[in-house]
């Protein structure tokens, strides 16, 4: 399998600095060689260039958003031009907001090949704030909402159709942190949300056997994986940590049954954030997430171990 790697350096959508640093640490951390190993054909085209952060304070409830939707753009662009050419492509954050212009991509590829889509999103947050809801204005707080339809219109309109996706085709996962207008908002549009307390009850096993479910040989598996998505004590590396995430352990069950599916099409890792990490550690662990992700396991397994 060919797959691709875009750095998008930027942090413009973010609360904090240092999300742009994501891109080189998952490089120094091994990603394409790591990559190379599984027998895949790595090319990694390098980082996106775009507007520097200006550091301002949010204007009609919006931070940075011209340069916000500048970099989404440059996103789309990147994403589609290695969708069309057969080959998977990876994208290295930057933050959140940048999920914007890699899923429009990915939907508008699975429009031009009559695909369906389904996207995983891994995450602490749900993401699916607008600027009336957002307690912030920052951005990255916002990208499922924009590609669902509600948010300014140039950025919803950037893979060509609005809304770019329906809310039917998304999974959440591992969320733990939504904020109050937001919540109602989830609900209204009837997001499907597997949180933490849905994963202390059933186990990672069947939640993931749900949020799987239905798909067949013509999905597009999309995966959307902010890093903040795994627990702080093994993934301090993010700005916007929340206790209570997924360890190790379930987060590997987590990325090697995505990849038992063989039908991901693409992948954001997202909030990685060099600037807060300890050691590199946070990249090296998910560089070690992403090999699962990609089919790294254990053993060759005879039986799947009984339900
Ligand atoms: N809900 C908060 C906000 O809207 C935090 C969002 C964090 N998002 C992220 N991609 N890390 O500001
Ligand atoms: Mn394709
Ligand atoms: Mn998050
Ligand atoms: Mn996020």
């Amino acid at each position: 399998r060919a797959v691709s790697l875009i750095g998008a350096p930027t942090d413009v959508g973010a609360s904090d600095r240092g999300a742009s640093m994501g891109p080189e640490a998952m490089r120094v951390a091994g990603l394409h060689q790591a990559l190379a190993q599984r027998g895949l054909d790595v090319v990694d085209r390098g980082n996106l260039a775009g507007p520097a952060n200006p550091w301002q304070t949010p204007s009609s409830g919006y931070r940075h958003l011209r340069e916000v939707v500048e970099w989404n753009q440059r996103v789309h662009d990147a994403m589609y031009a290695e969708l069309r050419h057969e080959r998977l492509p990876i994208l290295l954050g930057g933050d959140h907001s940048l999920g914007i212009g890699s899923i429009s991509a990915v939907a508008r590829h699975c429009r031009d090949t009559g695909r369906s889509l389904r996207i995983l999103w891994l995450d602490a947050h749900a993401d699916f704030n607008t600027s009336e809801l957002s307690p912030s204005g920052n951005i990255h707080g916002m990208p499922v909402a924009c590609l669902c339809g509600f948010g300014p219109s140039e950025l919803t309109r950037i893979g060509g159709a609005v809304p770019a996706i329906q809310p039917q085709w998304i999974r959440q996962i591992g969320i733990r942190s939504v904020d109050a207008g937001e919540k109602r908002f989830v609900h209204e549009q009837g997001l499907e949300v597997f949180d933490m307390r849905f994963i202390d009850e059933v186990g990672v096993r069947q939640t993931m056997e749900m949020a799987l479910e239905g798909l067949d040989d013509r999905t597009h598996l999309h995966v959307s994986f902010d890093v903040d998505f795994l627990d702080p004590e093994i993934a301090p590396g993010v700005g916007t940590t929340i206790p209570g995430g997924p360890t190790y352990r379930e987060a590997q069950l987590c990325m090697e049954m995505i990849a038992d599916t063989g039908r991901m099409g693409s992948l954001d890792v997202m909030e990685l954030n060099p600037a807060l990490d300890v050691r590199n550690r946070t990249a090296v662990l998910a560089v070690d997430l992403i090999e699962s992700l990609f089919g790294k396991s254990t053993l060759m397994r005879k039986h799947a171990p009984p339900r």
